[in-house]
């Protein structure tokens, strides 16, 4: 006990519990068993290490673990994923105990749109709906209109009057392919995520040089010019049914490395080439979602922390735009 509480003193510095696990222990074994014991269920992103994503109870996008968190009836949630994922569960689900294995687990485009800057942004066009990329935080949920997520955002776009002014926020790049692919003139706050910035053009020329019956599939966070060279632009799930369907059998995948992993599974005899970063450092793998291991999760659900927490108000305010966005996907079968 006296262990634990020194560790829940540590969570405030590193975001997670810092206590040793037995290395003799079969954490897949004991991570099920918890599970059952708990009531809980493990629901984890496509970017999450191949392990994580094998022990999981839904594997899926920023959409899919959205209607999962919300259709729950298990009594935690256990997010293995990133802060602002964990804090959308407990928004929709706020009577369940939602828990992240690393609470410092953020994201490089909720981080750019600090929402005492954004209301700021917000208020020079005040005849303007937001629409808000759902990865952002849980206050800035509350100075938005409506949610979506990459697999909803053209049909969200699309679902508004024409005459409506938009600003959509935090990332200028699935912005810019929103403004072209649905014509509408969007006002972007100037965001990206870190892991689909760096992906080299030149790199991936030459890429497709050497393999040209491979198709280039790429995730709409990434640039522009990117985009235009894609035979296919889709959200994780949107890349991964793509590879399952097309006949190609090679592909290179402009996205975080960690979807791969299901592509590789669900064609066994395909072949997925990772789109090469500018410098040689392993920047396609998200430092954020890597953040969570097993034994970070096997801790945080036998000692049910780290915990995300919300005030009542910003569940209340921040809930209805993910509402709106999980109605809209609704009628539009997603
Ligand atoms: P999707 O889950 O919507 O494909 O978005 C990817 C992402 O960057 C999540 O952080
Ligand atoms: Fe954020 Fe990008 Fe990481 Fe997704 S991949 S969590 S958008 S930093």
């Amino acid at each position: 006990m006296e262990e634990l509480t020194l560790a829940t003193r540590d969570l405030n510095k590193n975001g997670f519990l810092n206590l040793e696990v037995d290395p003799t222990l079969d954490l897949v074994a004991e991570i099920n068993k918890l599970k059952k014991e708990k009531n809980a269920i493990v629901l984890a992103h496509y970017y999450q290490d191949a392990e994580i994503q094998d022990i999981a109870d839904y594997i899926g996008d920023s959409l899919g673990l959205s209607q999962k968190a919300e259709s729950t009836d298990a009594d935690i949630i256990v997010f293995a994923g990133v802060h602002f994922m964990a804090e959308t569960a407990k928004m929709l689900n706020p009577s369940k105990k939602v828990l992240l294995p690393d609470l410092k687990a953020g994201c490089s485009l909720a981080d750019s749109c600090p929402p005492h800057l954004f209301k700021k942004f917000k208020d020079k066009h005040p005849d303007h709906m937001v629409v808000s990329y759902i990865n952002c935080t849980a206050e800035l949920k509350t100075l938005t209109d409506i949610c979506c997520t990459s697999t909803n955002a053209v049909h969200i776009i699309e679902s508004i009057p024409k005459e409506t002014g938009i600003i959509f926020a935090p990332d200028k790049n699935l912005g810019a392919y929103l403004q072209k692919k649905t014509g509408r003139d969007l006002i972007l706050w100037n965001g990206t995520c870190m892991v689909h910035e760096i992906f080299s053009h030149e790199k991936i020329t030459k890429l497709k040089i050497r393999h040209p019956n491979a198709k280039f599939i790429a995730h709409p966070e990434c640039e522009p010019h990117l985009l235009e060279m894609a035979d296919f632009i889709g959200s994780t799930t949107g890349l991964l049914n793509y590879t399952k369907d097309d006949e190609a059998t090679e592909f290179i995948v402009a996205t975080e490395v960690g979807i791969i992993h299901q592509m590789q599974k669900a064609s066994p005899d395909k072949t997925f080439i990772p789109a090469p970063p500018t410098n040689n450092c392993a920047c396609n793998e998200c430092p954020h979602m890597r953040l969570n291991t097993l034994e970070k999760l096997y801790l945080c659900m036998k000692h049910e922390l780290p915990e995300v927490h919300l005030e009542d108000w910003v569940v209340k305010e921040g809930r209805t735009c993910i509402d709106k966005m999980l109605d809209i996907s609704k009628k539009a079968g997603l």
